[in-house]
């Protein structure tokens, strides 16, 4: 772990989003969301804006990439849990997991990848590509539910749920199986995002995926009428 985790260095920039006292981090929402603003400048473009009206959701967010337990049982937020981000379509729910990575990367941090891709991979090389996702690595996958169903050799599998089903299996074992884990980080997690609701999750997978979905994420959501930020 960097030895300041609240120093972040972007260029010749340092943005101090943070205080260390008696060796643990107290960070500052304002010295975050000022931040997140350059840093989205950077990732996105110079339209990249926190929008006042996101600021609630960023602010819960935020709370869990830093893994504030207290604020986020407050919220109603299991820090074991991952993250189901849902909201309308355009709203900025990929772009803020990408730069969310970016806010506490020895506290949460992951790969994202489209769900689309995922169902590519499966059709051209067939189950290894289930294997690739059942591992003790943290994933965000992205876009569920826009991606077509497996076809692998004339056999169809709704991929995404299966993959869904072993990261159950993998969120759920037992800490001391899972090589390299340490201490709060033992749960292997899972984060996504969707524009799909509940019902809709549970028509496209399943009652078991759905159920077991329940046990896996916070559920975050961007307002129904939340405005589309593609130019
Ligand atoms: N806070 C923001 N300020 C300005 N532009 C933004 C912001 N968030 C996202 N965008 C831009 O809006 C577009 C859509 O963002 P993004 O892909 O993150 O949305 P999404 O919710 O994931 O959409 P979809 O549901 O289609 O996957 C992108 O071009 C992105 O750069
Ligand atoms: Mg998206």
């Amino acid at each position: 772990m960097s030895i300041s985790p609240h120093i972040k260095i972007e260029g010749t920039s340092k943005f101090q989003i943070g205080e260390i006292i008696n060796n643990t981090v107290h960070y500052d929402f304002k010295k975050i969301k000022t931040y997140l603003n350059i840093k989205g400048h950077l990732l996105f473009g110079k339209n990249f804006k926190i929008y006042k009206e996101d600021e609630p959701l960023i602010f819960k967010l935020c709370c869990y990439y830093i893994q504030d337990h207290y604020s986020c049982a407050q919220m109603g937020i299991d820090t074991n849990k991952g993250i189901l981000l849902t909201g309308p379509v355009g709203c900025g729910k990929t772009s803020l997991m990408k730069l969310l990575l970016h806010l506490a990367p020895h506290k949460t941090s992951y790969e994202i990848i489209p769900t689309r891709n995922i169902v590519f991979s499966f059709n051209a090389s067939g189950f290894e590509t289930l294997e690739q996702y059942n591992q003790s690595k943290n994933f965000c996958f992205d876009d569920l539910g826009v991606e077509p169903t497996g076809s692998h050799y004339g056999k169809d599998l709704n991929v995404m749920g299966e993959i869904l089903l072993s990261r159950y299996d993998l969120f759920t074992r037992h800490p001391e199986l899972v090589s390299g884990s340490h201490q709060n980080q033992f749960k292997i997690k899972t984060h996504i995002t969707t524009n799909l609701n509940a019902e809709e999750l549970e028509k496209r997978y399943g009652n078991r995926v759905r159920s077991r979905m329940r046990a896996m994420f916070n559920l975050i959501s961007f307002n129904s009428n939340s405005k589309d930020k593609r130019m």
